[in-house]
């Protein structure tokens, strides 16, 4: 072939150009679930200061426990717990993250670990965000205005930390493994697990905070709208037994298997009423799939409506 010297230079720069694009877009997805060494720097130091304030926080209450409200000693004892689980999760989606980049084949599945171990940290921060707020919220009802703003230091530190932490806005699509005989859970140990610190040990909830799971007309009404609110989350203002709350109930896909959050419902329906029909592990997958692209918590109205 004869081409003039401009058309030939483009016939042998356009198999370097789509490889460049091949790469750039497969860099692309690369951001979308690990963090840059700096961002990485960026979190560990957060977690620090979190660390940092956090004891100086349960110093105070260590002092002033006499004198505490109940729901403020209730809560700040179960803070404390949860600060410790939520940290072993952080330091294991950091632990992903510093790994060297994981090549060719593996790449695939480095990328889903690593997308798990972010939603799952995800899921903590919120966890820990709400009940910093709450106890906000607690302190300036009673006039402690230091401590009030000690604790939204603490919320604030969270948002930061889920803010930067990539795709926590996009969709969950962990696969959930199925269990082999999941009507062997133990609801009642798994809640009082991962729902008790805020529902209360018997599911009655905390006064002003935190609304009961026992009778509450969400955990009885049809299936869909409980395993929503457990595997998406709720936010605004909800209703129950006649009272309103206003806070963020945190995700848990990432964090309990479909027969896990089965088992929990079943706990508390039964509690509420004996005649109530039983959520498999069938449902829950069913309704996640039903609802893959949600990757938000639910309001209270779309529960209802949708
Ligand atoms: C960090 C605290 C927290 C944890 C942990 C938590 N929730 Fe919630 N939950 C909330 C808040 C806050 C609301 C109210 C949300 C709102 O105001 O919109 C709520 C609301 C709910 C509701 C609807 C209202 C009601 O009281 O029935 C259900 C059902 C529920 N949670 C179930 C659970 C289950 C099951 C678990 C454990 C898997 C759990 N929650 C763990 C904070 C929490």
């Amino acid at each position: 072939m004869n081409l003039p010297i401009t058309k030939r230079s483009t016939l042998y720069t356009l198999p370097f150009f789509m490889i460049m694009v091949l790469l750039l877009s497969s860099c692309g997805s690369d951001t979308t679930n690990q963090m840059s060494k700096d961002e990485q720097k960026q979190l560990t130091d957060i977690f620090e200061t979190i660390s940092a304030q956090h004891q100086q926080l349960m110093d105070k209450y260590a002092a002033h426990n006499d004198t505490l409200p109940p729901n403020i000693r209730h809560l700040s004892l179960q803070t404390q717990k949860m600060h410790r689980r939520m940290g072993t999760n952080h330091q294991r989606m950091m632990a992903t993250h510093q790994q060297r980049k994981i090549h060719d084949q593996k790449m695939q599945m480095g990328h889903m670990r690593m997308h798990m171990e972010n939603h799952r940290a995800g899921e903590w921060y919120q966890q820990m965000r709400d009940m910093y707020s709450q106890m906000q919220k607690l302190h300036q009802q009673y006039g402690q205005e230091e401590l009030a703003l000690m604790n939204k230091k603490m919320a604030d530190h969270f948002k930061r930390m889920q803010d930067m932490v990539p795709g926590l806005n996009q969709p969950t699509d962990i696969p959930f493994s199925a269990q082999s005989k999941p009507s062997k859970l133990n609801g009642n140990r798994f809640y009082v697990r991962d729902c008790a610190s805020c529902h209360g040990e018997n599911g009655q909830g905390i006064e002003k905070v935190y609304p009961p799971v026992i009778n509450s007309k969400w955990i009885t009404a049809e299936k869909s709208i409980p395993i929503r609110i457990v595997l998406h989350g709720v936010r605004g203002e909800v209703e129950v037994q006649g009272k309103h709350y206003d806070g963020v109930m945190p995700s848990f896909k990432a964090r309990l298997s479909g027969a896990e959050i089965a088992a929990i419902l079943n706990f508390l329906r039964k509690k509420s009423d004996d005649n109530l029909s039983k959520i498999t592990q069938q449902d829950v997958l069913t309704i996640d799939k039903k609802y893959s692209n949600r990757s938000h918590p639910w309001s209270p109205d779309e529960l209802m409506t949708k």
